[in-house]
């Protein structure tokens, strides 16, 4: 059965010591509270990497991942990081294509399949962002825009590499607006998104694959979106900044 993930993305927020210290909060309520076959994941700014995943490697449920990493091995990219020295730092993940990237940094799908390539070959794993904006979805070209980001991010991987890959729908319209889609609008994306990969990988691949939702969850609305049945987990934003909302929605998945 696939994996059910709740993966916090700090964003450009927590300076070194209040970074340690809220993980330091999820841990150990996340040891305390968290039951079940769930996995948690933080994913912090790339300097407090070191630190966290030192701090996360006694407890098997918490991993932690990087918000991006450059496309090149190495080499004269100043101010970037590489696949390698995220993974050499205890990482497990890295988020790639989060709207924010794609909308600040310009990051594009073909650009975005390359950073895919170099993640999965060095032995991390891309939660890969897609989702389409307001204007998109007003204009009902949303399952357009998914279909063009998977058909042109992942769907060159094969299928031994894709099945490392955790997919993330993250509509930009719903993300720090405090707006979220509703369990149904969500449901249905992510249903077609599986539909997709179904059609590309098989569904024996499809019905493995973690397929995340993220904008604005938070513990009041995370129940009803994840017993969606395409939904299984979520990629948290703001609330993934507070050690009781974070773990709360962890605990969803609790048997
Ligand atoms: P919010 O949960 O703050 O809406 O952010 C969602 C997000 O972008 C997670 O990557």
């Amino acid at each position: 059965m696939r994996k059910k993930i709740v993966a916090g993305n700090w964003k450009m927020n927590m300076d070194y010591t209040a970074g340690v210290s809220l993980f330091s909060e999820v841990i150990n309520m996340v040891k305390d509270e968290v039951r079940g076959e769930q996995e948690v994941v933080v994913c912090p700014p790339f300097v407090h990497l070191h630190s966290l995943s030192q701090l996360a490697s006694q407890h098997a449920k918490i991993s932690i991942g990087a918000q991006n990493c450059h496309q090149a091995e190495s080499g004269a990219y100043t101010g970037e990081v590489s696949a390698s020295m995220i993974l050499s730092v205890g990482a497990e993940y890295v988020i790639l294509g989060h709207s924010e990237r794609r909308q600040y940094f310009g990051e594009t799908n073909e650009l975005l399949a390359k950073k895919t390539d170099i993640a999965i070959r060095t032995g991390l794993k891309p939660i890969f962002c897609i989702g389409e904006t307001l204007e998109e979805r007003n204009n009902k070209v949303h399952f357009d825009v998914i279909r063009k980001q998977l058909a042109e991010g992942v769907f060159h991987l094969t299928a031994e590499d894709f099945a490392k890959v955790v997919l993330a729908y993250e509509p930009v319209w719903a993300i720090g607006t405090g707006v979220t889609a509703s369990p149904e609008q969500a449901q249905e994306v992510h249903a077609f998104i599986r539909k997709e990969v179904e059609g590309r990988y098989g569904d024996a691949l499809a019905a493995n694959t973690t397929i995340l939702y993220g904008g604005s969850c938070n513990p009041k609305n995370a129940p009803e979106l994840f017993s969606q049945a395409d939904i299984d987990g979520g990629l948290i934003g703001g609330a993934s900044l507070k050690s009781r909302d974070f773990t709360d929605i962890a605990k969803v998945f609790n048997q």
